[in-house]
């Protein structure tokens, strides 16, 4: 009787052959993991070539090389999609990754988008050197105008309506359901990098938002311990995006997919123990005489359509020290004990930083002022600390 083990037939194979191929085609299990493993395999056997033909030719879901598709990062792409309440998803290595891909897949030489001025330096910086270059050009333009913006986009005829749902670094909240409105009314479709939000605060498809953008390096992933970058739409979308990303490439890896994955499933925790921080530290900064303004979507009033912004909080919070510049902003981040100095943002961490040097730092002076962006300006992104240990940080380093 012929034993089905392959390991069996393995055994009567030279050396080097078992070295390679011992233990790799062991029985298949007959359990399933509870918990989705680590698939680091770069490619997929099937039982026959038919199937594994049908794959290649996506005429069968399945799985047949990894940068075309992975297990581990297909369960993280099938929990952001029903997190944020969409279709479908698809996983890159970086939040800029997928920004540049959400964007490649909807232009081509000659298109036109209209971004928010305030948008993340280096998203900014995507469209003005990556897709100029390429024959598409941007318009910014302030999302707080919102009349501004309905002449912008009758003007332009854009292509793409891009913003961040809740800005970096003064936390505008972008009024979703009046972009929605004045993008498709012009035929435009409506990207929005919901990385500041995430799905724990807001569903951008909820209000009618096409294409849905996350850093996952922060809130989703949320320990401070992995890159990685989603896109979020339709079905029929992410299909054309999985083609043009067959091409690109800028997958993420199995390990990345799944610490993502791990981190996401306390994400709802995590949201609401740093928006309920953020409130007492907010409360803390609007009473202390060194702080000048606060700037936090829990204090944002009217604009931003209200069903939108009543219960928007969450966790990133800035300020303004009074009459500060760069010497006294250093002193204090230096002072932080608890706060971390780091250039992040949505980890169990508290994190402290300074835009001027890091997220807007390739905007010149006379621009960043203009945004609001003062040299006494410090973000904070709140943490999963005891918030007793966190106002105590703040108030020794404030002095
Ligand atoms: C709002 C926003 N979008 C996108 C990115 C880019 O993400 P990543 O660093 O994962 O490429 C960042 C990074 O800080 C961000 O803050």
């Amino acid at each position: 009787m012929t034993n089905p083990d392959p390991d069996f037939r393995c055994a009567l194979r030279g050396f080097a052959t078992r070295a390679v191929h011992a233990g790799e085609q062991a029985p298949r299990p007959a359990f399933v993991p509870t918990a989705t493993p680590i698939y680091a395999t770069t490619s997929f056997l099937h039982e026959d070539m038919q199937v594994l033909d049908a794959v290649l030719g996506s005429e069968t879901p399945g799985f047949a090389y990894s940068r075309y598709g992975n297990p581990t990062t297909h369960a993280l792409e099938v929990a952001v999609a029903a997190l944020e309440e969409s279709e479908d998803a698809l996983a890159f290595g970086s939040g800029m990754a997928a920004l540049h891909a959400a964007i490649l897949n909807e232009v081509k030489a000659g298109s036109r988008i209209v971004a928010a001025t305030d948008l993340y330096g280096a998203t900014a910086q995507l469209l003005t050197t990556v897709f100029s270059s390429l024959g598409v050009e941007t318009t910014f333009v302030d999302l707080l105008d919102l009349d501004a913006l309905r002449s912008t986009v009758e003007n332009v005829k854009p292509r793409i309506v891009l913003c961040e749902t809740i800005s970096n670094p003064l936390l505008h909240v972008a009024d979703l359901p009046v972009i929605v409105e004045t993008a498709h009314a012009h035929r435009a479709v409506v990207v929005c990098d919901n990385t500041f939000a995430s799905p724990a605060l807001v569903n951008p498809a909820r209000f009618g938002v096409d294409i849905i953008v996350h850093s996952t390096t922060k809130y989703l992933g949320g320990h401070g311990d992995v890159t990685g970058g989603v896109v979020v739409s339709t079905a029929e979308r992410i299909f054309e995006m999985t083609e043009l990303t067959k091409l690109v490439g800028g997958i993420p890896g199995p390990f990345e997919s799944w610490l993502t994955l791990r981190g996401l499933k306390t994400l709802p925790l995590r949201v609401r123990q740093q928006s309920e921080n953020a409130a007492e530290i907010v409360r803390f900064l609007c009473g202390h005489p060194k702080i000048e303004h606060v700037y936090w979507p829990g204090l944002q009033q009217g604009s931003a359509s209200t069903i939108f912004t009543s219960n928007l909080r969450g966790g990133m919070v800035a300020f303004e020290i009074a009459g500060a510049g760069q010497t006294e902003v250093f002193r204090f981040l230096e002072a932080l004990q608890v706060f971390l100095p780091g250039t992040t943002l949505g980890d169990v961490y508290s994190l402290a930083l300074y835009p001027p040097i890091s997220s807007h730092r390739g905007m010149d002076k006379d621009d960043r002022e203009a945004a609001g962006i003062n040299d006494g300006l410090v973000r904070l992104s709140v943490g999963i600390e005891d918030v007793g240990d966190l106002i105590a940080d703040l108030d020794q380093a404030l002095g």
